[in-house]
């Protein structure tokens, strides 16, 4: 069998605790706002449920090997948040490890080394990607 991508070895850990019908959402942003208060206060209004879809929205981005998700999105995406949420570039790293612990967390034993890989990856193509953008 042909090693995995980064990606699907992302997508391998997000589709086994979709198989466990765990949902982190709740952990991760609690997770998030510990580590990064700016954001919880930014996002302090925001609805469990608004919080859910940009969740999603993380997992298919870090899922999609171009890392545009659709449309291009990516890129429309963070200049929204920059330019009209008030959102900074820095906070993203916080955000993005709180997701990947808290799956690591829901997973327990079945975390293997190819997801901390494969996340620590995605992580650094994602946050790459985000310098470049203005
Ligand atoms: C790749 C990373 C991210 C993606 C894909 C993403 C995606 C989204 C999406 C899709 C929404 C709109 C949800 C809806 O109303 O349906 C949203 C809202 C928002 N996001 Fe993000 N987001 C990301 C990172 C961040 C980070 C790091 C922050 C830092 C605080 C942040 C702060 C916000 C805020 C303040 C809102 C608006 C909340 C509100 O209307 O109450 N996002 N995000």
């Amino acid at each position: 069998m042909e090693a995995m991508s980064a990606a699907e070895q992302v997508t391998d850990s997000l589709s086994r605790i979709a198989e466990m019908d765990i949902d982190v959402t709740q952990a991760v942003y609690g997770e998030y706002f510990a580590r990064c208060p700016a954001a919880g206060i930014l996002m302090g209004y925001s609805d469990p449920h608004m919080q859910g879809r940009m969740l999603e929205q993380t997992f298919a981005l870090i899922m999609d090997p171009s890392l545009q998700g659709e449309d291009q999105y990516f890129r429309w995406e963070i200049g929204n948040h920059l330019m009209g949420y008030g959102v900074n570039k820095n906070m993203y790293l916080d955000y993005l490890e709180s997701i990947r612990d808290c799956v690591k967390i829901a997973l327990e034993e079945e975390w293997e080394p190819m997801h901390e890989s494969g996340w620590q990856l995605r992580i650094q193509s994602l946050l790459d990607e985000l310098m470049l953008l203005d």
